[in-house]
């Protein structure tokens, strides 16, 4: 009887172990980088100072807040950092090809989204505004003084959904490439674009005679709020890594520092 219990619980225990084993196997998110040696992020580096291109010694460079944090979670992992610099609204579809392995690129963690991708802890909050031509600062306080106005927003972002819902008497101009927006904005072709506030203190700060912030609220919905890196849905063991290094950056004061090394960056090659 003894020795059919003992059979029995080895038994038992051997299923346990091989359960352990198939679970991890379903995952090798964090092996498959290091066997390669090289983490692969996707960015859309027209989102200062988040990530924007500079020029150094004659080459081009993309930088920021999104990079220097990708760059702790490569050398957290052991391994390169490459860079894939891409429009915006491809970057969720890149990322499911598997042609990158996360995405920082200033994205908030929508409830559509989810559907899609899994989402780190966020690394920072942001709320929208309407980023105005200096010269209009005074004409647009109000969502009635946009009537029939045209409005930009970055196609595929949450700006494009306020724009559309909050500002629906506007005439919405949907581009994929923010900065083209901002340009034509400046040449006053349009009248705002919706953006968020860390990006159009940037240019008001950069540019403070060709830019500023108008008076109209804007709601921002909670789910709008947070900004997260965004990883596919099975790489869990990925997720996590990358959660336990925001968690110490938070903790240390790190993360604060990175975005006014990235501020300060941007200041120096603008
Ligand atoms: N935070 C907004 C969103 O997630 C816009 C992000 C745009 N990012 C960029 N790199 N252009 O929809």
């Amino acid at each position: 009887m003894k020795r059919v219990l003992v059979l029995l619980s080895s038994i038992l225990m051997f299923g346990g172990v091989l359960a352990g084993c198939s679970s991890n196997k379903a995952d090798n998110s964090v092996k498959t980088i290091q066997n390669k040696k090289t983490l692969v992020v996707g960015t859309a580096a027209d989102y200062a100072p988040f990530e924007f291109p500079i020029v150094q010694n004659g080459q081009k460079k993309i930088v920021g807040y999104d990079l220097l944090l990708s760059k702790k979670i490569a050398d957290n992992l052991g391994v390169k950092l490459k860079i894939v610099n891409t429009e915006f609204p491809s970057l969720i579809s890149e990322l499911q090809d598997k042609k990158i392995d996360l995405i920082l690129a200033g994205m908030v963690s929508t409830p559509q989204r989810k559907k899609a991708v899994a989402f780190s802890k966020s690394y920072y909050t942001v709320k929208n505004v309407l980023l105005v031509n200096k010269k209009n600062q005074a004409r647009y306080n109000t969502v009635a003084s946009l009537k029939g106005q045209s409005v930009g927003a970055q196609q595929s972002t949450t700006q494009e959904t306020i724009t559309k819902s909050q500002l629906a008497d506007a005439n919405p101009v949907v581009e994929s490439n923010l900065t083209s927006l901002t340009t034509e904005l400046k040449q006053g072709k349009l009248a705002g674009v919706v953006v968020e506030n860390a990006i159009a203190d940037n240019y008001v700060k950069s540019y403070p005679h060709d830019y500023a912030i108008a008076k109209v609220k804007l709601t921002t919905p909670k789910s709008f709020r947070y900004i997260n890196i965004a990883a596919r849905k099975n790489d869990k063991a990925l997720v996590k890594r990358v959660n336990t290094e925001i968690t110490k950056l938070q903790k240390n004061g790190q993360l604060k520092e990175l975005f006014k090394q990235a501020q300060a960056l941007q200041a120096e090659n603008k």
